[in-house]
């Protein structure tokens, strides 16, 4: 949770994220949308250096490499804001420990909200932690709803129409090679598990393991 106290309000705004950077890092990272009159967001998208930002003291969050059974290969299926818990996943060296191949999709509406995952891909090969080890193990794909792009379609839609696996040169998802983290809206989230239930994964936790996990990503 973070979270601000502008002036002249009863109690701070807080609000559920992500935390974007990778776990060893000193410094945190948090990737959001701006909202016009969204009431944390507003004031989140004009603070400055030395403003005060309130950090809940504990995280939680189920989007973790524990709760899923060892496997071949790890899919990162993100819409939106969802991108942010994968940005930190990728920078992790323990990501390419556990998997041969690891996937992240991206789909958005409109190409601009595809930039910050672009840019912090292409940034991984310079990595001193990661560099080496996403060189040919790491697969962006990137796709649009609402604006032409070489993929076009929901991460539903392309799992269905199997341009998803087309894409990713693999063959359709299975319960033992594949592994498989979902973050989005609630409505992403539910559509997304359903179709990956079809293809006989099961939903892990910290306690029990599986083939999926899946967290909501939450906005403004
Ligand atoms: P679409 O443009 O067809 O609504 P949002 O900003 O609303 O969270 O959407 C981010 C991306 O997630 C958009 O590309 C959107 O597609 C897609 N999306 C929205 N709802 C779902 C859903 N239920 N299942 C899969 N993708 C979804």
């Amino acid at each position: 949770m973070i979270g601000l106290h502008p002036e002249g309000a009863k109690k701070p705004i807080m609000r559920a994220y992500s935390i974007a950077s990778p776990s060893w890092d000193e410094k945190l990272d948090f990737y959001s949308i701006k909202v016009e009159d969204g009431p944390l967001t507003s004031h989140l998208q004009k603070i400055e250096v030395g403003d005060e930002v309130i950090l809940a003291k504990k995280s939680v969050g189920t989007l973790v490499l524990d709760a899923l059974l060892p496997g071949k290969r790890l899919w990162m299926f993100s819409t939106g804001t969802g991108i942010a818990p994968f940005a930190s996943l990728i920078r992790d060296p323990d990501t390419y420990d556990r998997y041969d191949e690891v996937i992240l999709t991206h789909t958005c509406r409109e190409a601009s909200e595809l930039i910050y995952g672009q840019e912090l891909v292409a940034s991984l090969v310079n990595d001193p932690l990661v560099g080496d080890l996403v060189d040919g193990k790491l697969k962006h794909i990137t796709s649009l709803t609402r604006e032409d792009h070489p993929i076009k379609g929901r991460i539903t839609t392309l799992l269905e129409n199997g341009k998803l696996f087309e894409a990713a040169g693999t063959s359709i998802l299975n319960p033992n090679d594949d592994r498989v983290m979902i973050c989005g809206s609630m409505d992403m989230i539910n559509d997304t598990k359903a179709l990956v239930e079809t293809f006989g994964l099961t939903e892990g936790s910290n306690s029990n393991p599986a083939e999926f996990v899946v967290e909501k990503a939450f906005v403004g």
